[in-house]
């Protein structure tokens, strides 16, 4: 049976988790992280950042040929982070995916300071991926708690969501030596009645994407049950600016609060997480209703025992979906078809009270790693993928002991966002 949404399930979304802090850092712009000595270069790197209202920072860890971490960098936004407003206080600050993003053509990493309504952007050494470098300085997101942003295929075009009391969208052309130069009528409204720092999870904006083809920008809001939420998505045209209102598509028959979107290759359509359910799929290639309901149909597909199924990612390996609920800790590997149906393959319990929150795949000579904020344990667990159904934790990476020991604060309510870069 399909699971309702309730009060009960939402107070699952944050498992409490202890304070773990050191000094505040000031001053510093690096801080070196050096797990073990390592002579040979990298393969990659994979970023999250500290979102601490003091500083928040990238923290970078290399990717060895085996696809395990080593922690290499923490790295100084030049922003503030941010916690939404829940009860109680708990792992997924921005309740959001996508706070931070590689764009792998662009070697750009670009990176959310909720707290002080500034995107960083940073450019990615491709010898040596910890190395980022900021460029030019943190600009204003034009709204109000930017929590999730998206890079274009090519990398020169970066769109963030606002998801505060000024809260939307707004795009950016990427220029090397500026860094990001806001693109003209990209600001576009969802006019939602949210405050700063927003309340939620319920009735928050959740993460923004690009569409398959590129001619969209799509954005995720939560409802607040009984109101199921939205997809919200905007026509790029072709000078990069958006259309100038959005066509809402919402989750039916019982999707609730659509969270992360992951492209489902070659089918015009979406796997969107869901909270209140387990996953909904979207298919925007089915056409417009007659009597003018927007295009787009979906389909909920339900996770039994799930609390909070909220992150998303593709492995083009294995060519499954692998989903992770901060509540259960589990990570959840799903199959979509070429009709769109959509079933659970396996499941990976990555422990009680890890809340397993944002994660990414990353392909490294030739074999496919999930990589997980295991926030509640302040880690990242890295999983092989070897093929469909056989998913394998090989390492668990403490990060807070390293980061407190250089002098930087961490804590496991704050932490946020997961993307990999891999060299070419
Ligand atoms: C916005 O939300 C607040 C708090 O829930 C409510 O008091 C207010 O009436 C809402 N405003 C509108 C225009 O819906
Ligand atoms: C956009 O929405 C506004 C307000 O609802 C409406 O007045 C306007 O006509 C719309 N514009 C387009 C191009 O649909
Ligand atoms: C439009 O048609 C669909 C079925 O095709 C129906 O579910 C929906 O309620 C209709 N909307 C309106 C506004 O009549
Ligand atoms: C994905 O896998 C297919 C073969 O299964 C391959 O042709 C394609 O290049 C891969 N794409 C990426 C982005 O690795
Ligand atoms: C995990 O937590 C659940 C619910 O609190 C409990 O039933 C289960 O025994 C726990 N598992 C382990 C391995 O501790």
């Amino acid at each position: 049976m399909m699971k309702l949404f309730t009060t009960a399930s939402l107070a699952a979304l944050s498992c409490g988790s202890a304070l773990v802090s050191g000094l505040p850092l000031q001053g510093r712009s690096t801080v070196h992280l050096r797990t073990r000595t390592s002579s040979s270069s990298s393969h990659g790197a994979a970023y999250f950042m500290t979102n601490e209202p003091t500083g928040n920072f990238v923290i970078a860890a290399d990717i060895g040929s085996d696809g395990t971490l080593n922690l290499n960098r923490a790295v100084a936004t030049h922003g503030l982070g941010s916690h939404g407003v829940s009860n109680p206080l708990g792992p997924d600050p921005l309740f959001a995916q996508g706070s931070v993003k590689a764009s792998a053509s662009g070697k750009l990493l670009a990176v959310v300071n909720p707290g002080s309504n500034t995107i960083t952007a940073f450019s990615i050494n491709p010898n040596d991926p910890s190395d980022i470098t900021m460029i030019g300085e943190p600009v204003s997101s034009e709204g109000e708690f930017p929590m999730s942003l998206v890079a274009s295929d090519s990398g020169d075009m970066v769109c963030v969501l606002n998801g505060g009391a000024v809260n939307g969208v707004n795009c950016f052309s990427v220029d090397e030596q500026k860094g990001l130069v806001s693109m003209p009528n990209t600001l576009r409204s969802l006019g939602l009645n949210q405050t700063t720092p927003p309340s939620g999870p319920p009735g928050t904006t959740s993460h923004i994407v690009f569409n398959e083809a590129g001619t969209q920008l799509i954005a995720s809001v939560k409802g607040i049950p009984p109101t199921p939420g939205f997809l919200a998505v905007w026509d790029i045209e072709s000078d990069g600016s958006l259309s100038p209102n959005f066509t809402a598509i919402e989750p039916q028959p019982t999707g609730a609060l659509p969270f992360s979107m992951t492209i489902i290759p070659g089918q015009d359509a979406l796997l969107v997480t869901d909270p209140g359910v387990g996953f909904d799929i979207f298919d925007f290639s089915a056409q417009p209703d007659t009597n003018g309901t927007a295009g787009g149909k979906s389909s909920a597909v339900p996770i039994d025992g799930q609390s909070a199924t909220c992150w998303s990612s593709f492995s083009n390996q294995t060519g499954n979906f692998y989903l992770t609920d901060v509540g259960t800790g589990i990570v959840t590997e799903v199959n979509v078809d070429s009709n769109l149906k959509g079933t659970i393959v396996q499941q990976y319990p990555q422990g009680n009270g890890t809340s397993t929150i944002d994660n990414d795949v990353a392909t490294v000579n030739n074999n496919d790693f999930l990589y997980v904020l295991a926030a509640g344990t302040t880690s990242v667990h890295v999983l092989s993928l070897p093929a469909p159904g056989q998913a394998q934790l090989i390492q668990t990476l403490d990060f807070s002991g390293p980061i407190q020991a250089a002098g930087l604060t961490i804590t496991a309510d704050n932490v946020q966002g997961m993307t990999a870069f891999v060299k070419a």
